[in-house]
């Protein structure tokens, strides 16, 4: 399973990218006005940062017309950019025609297997699933993404999952073991998945001995 990290905070994203260990950027409205910035802009400077990562970038358009005219504004930034669309019958009709264009897109907001298997069908590159969201509600998240990966697998889907709204490093785990594609994680799991208490008692204890037997080879 791949790992995309899942802010708009070009220092987050600088700081994972630096660590070699994503593959990808989500963005979203929320995220990209939680900076304050301009989002052509932080779009561009994330584009600087990742190369060629897919980075997805979401219309606000509710009207396929509109979504196309916003996604291609954005995708003209790069190659990289995929358009990110709502699950709406008219995020479907859009999701068909940038399908048709060669770009890539990003269908969000997904909370059942059937929204996933029309977004899949409407030609999306990337299907995104909200596991948090649904655990927020007395659902559980994670049955949704074994749902989707067994369906997509029984079925030749090449649409990829991407474990969405992930909250905790479970989330990342569960997700790869259920069959998702990628998780895209905020920057502070990708911390947290980095930690464990017997690497630290581990790196002290190593150093408190190589300081007592008084090597120099450094
Ligand atoms: C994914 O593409 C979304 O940006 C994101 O995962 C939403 O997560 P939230 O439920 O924590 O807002």
């Amino acid at each position: 399973m791949k790992l995309f990290i899942d802010t708009a905070n070009v220092e987050e994203i600088r700081k994972a990218h630096e660590l070699g260990v994503i593959a990808g950027v989500t963005t979203n409205p929320s995220l990209i006005a939680k900076e304050g910035r301009d989002f052509f802009e932080t779009v561009k400077e994330i584009i600087s940062i990742v190369g060629d990562l897919p980075i997805s970038a979401e219309v606000i358009s509710l009207e396929a017309n509109e979504m196309v005219e916003q996604g291609k504004k954005l995708a003209a930034l790069g190659s990289s950019v995929v358009v990110k669309l709502p699950m709406t019958e008219e995020g479907l009709k859009a999701t068909k025609i940038f399908s048709e264009l060669g770009i890539k897109t990003n269908v969000t907001l997904i909370f059942s297997s059937t929204q996933a298997l029309l977004a899949a069908r409407a030609g999306a590159t990337y299907v995104s699933p909200f596991i948090g969201r649904l655990d927020d509600i007395n659902q559980v998240g994670m049955n949704l993404i074994k749902e989707i990966s067994d369906i997509f697998k029984i079925h030749g889907i090449t649409s990829e999952i991407i474990a969405a709204s992930v909250r905790h490093s479970a989330h990342v785990i569960e997700s790869a073991l259920h069959g998702s594609d990628i998780a895209t994680v905020p920057y502070k799991v990708i911390q947290s998945m980095t930690k464990h208490p017997l690497t630290d008692a581990g790196i002290e204890r190593f150093l408190a001995d190589w300081e007592g037997a008084k090597q120099s080879v450094f």
